[in-house]
């Protein structure tokens, strides 16, 4: 097992002993907010969010396929031995040669796209009706495609842009995909009160096929929003970080590195918060997730990936 990159919540192994190689992706605990990585660990999120986006994958796999091989890793999954450390959180995915475009898909206004429709009126160079506020539903979801930049930073683009840059048969593929897998993904929140405002996804080619890889509609990757406290005009209520936005806010920190010690309740608050939201959304149980993991670790018998 090689360790071949680590972001800012999940490390990457490629699992050396299989031809072609496949990937081990392992979600840590590790937190984020307003883009700094906190010193503490959030306990439970990496698996939580492991449960959640194998549960979207499995949800939305007649629309596309995706890069899972393995979501309850099995010994011979592994190649090896597991990690207890690894339980629950990793994931035996195909490699993908990755496209450098990231699917934004937007439902409601918020983030960046919120501040470009201030200035222009327009989000991504899309042209939007007049009089939206921050949360307001978009009359129709919106394909939103962003690039790193020169820098590294993210750069909201237009599809006209993203066209240019990749093709129009690829980018129309891109948008299909990410439109139909963001709408059965909405219809699942929505049946648990919580609003899937926007996502991120990402796709990649594996032996000339299109994949979704990386994680699917994860908090991490998306903004789920409460719906009974959904008022347009205000700052939504974030269903899953607000505790640590709250506590944050209450700091007057400048939101740049070094983060602030957080309290435990603060930890545990923000811990309940995503296990709620996968219970709620997925209608399963988070122990019977963990026992199904540690089964499958132990004796090697199938994932639920098979
Ligand atoms: N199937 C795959 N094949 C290759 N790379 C992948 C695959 N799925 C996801 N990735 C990449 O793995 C990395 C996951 O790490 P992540 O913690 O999300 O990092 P970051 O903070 O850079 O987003 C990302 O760079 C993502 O593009
Ligand atoms: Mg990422």
């Amino acid at each position: 097992m090689r360790h071949v990159y680590s972001g800012k919540v999940r490390d990457v192994y490629e699992l050396e002993s299989f031809d072609p190689p496949r990937l081990l992706m392992v979600a840590s605990d590790r937190v984020s907010a307003f883009d700094v990585v906190m010193a503490e660990t959030v306990p439970g999120k990496g698996q939580i969010l492991t449960a959640m986006s194998c549960w979207f994958m499995e949800l939305t796999s007649d629309i596309v396929p995706n890069h899972l091989i393995e979501s309850l890793p099995t010994p011979t999954g592994v190649g090896e031995d597991i990690d207890p450390d690894f339980v629950g959180r990793s994931v035996v995915t195909r490699r993908a040669q990755m496209v450098e475009l990231e699917c934004i898909v937007r439902g409601h206004l918020a983030g960046s796209a919120y501040k470009e429709y201030m200035a222009s009126g327009t989000v991504h160079g899309h042209q939007l009706p007049a009089g939206l506020k921050l949360a307001s539903a978009l009359p129709e979801p919106v394909f939103c495609p962003s690039i790193k930049n020169a820098v590294g930073h993210d750069e909201n683009i237009s599809v006209e842009r993203a066209r240019e840059i990749f093709g129009s048969g690829l980018v129309d593929r891109l948008a299909d995909a990410s439109l139909a897998v963001f709408a059965r993904g909405s219809e699942a929140a929505a049946g648990a009160g919580i609003v899937l405002a926007d996502t991120k996804f990402e796709f990649g080619y594996c032996d000339g096929e299109l994949l979704l890889c990386d994680e699917v509609l994860t908090p991490d990757s998306s903004r789920f929003w409460e719906a009974d406290l959904l008022e347009p005009g205000r700052e939504p209520v974030q269903f899953d970080k607000q505790p640590l936005r709250d506590y944050l806010e209450t700091l007057g920190w400048d939101k740049t590195p070094p983060p602030p010690a957080l309290p435990t309740e603060v930890l545990s608050a923000l811990s309940a918060r995503y296990r709620s939201a996968y219970e709620r959304i997925t209608g399963q149980s988070f122990e019977d997730w963990l026992s199904r993991a540690k089964a499958a670790s132990l004796t090697g018998g199938p994932g639920c990936g098979d």
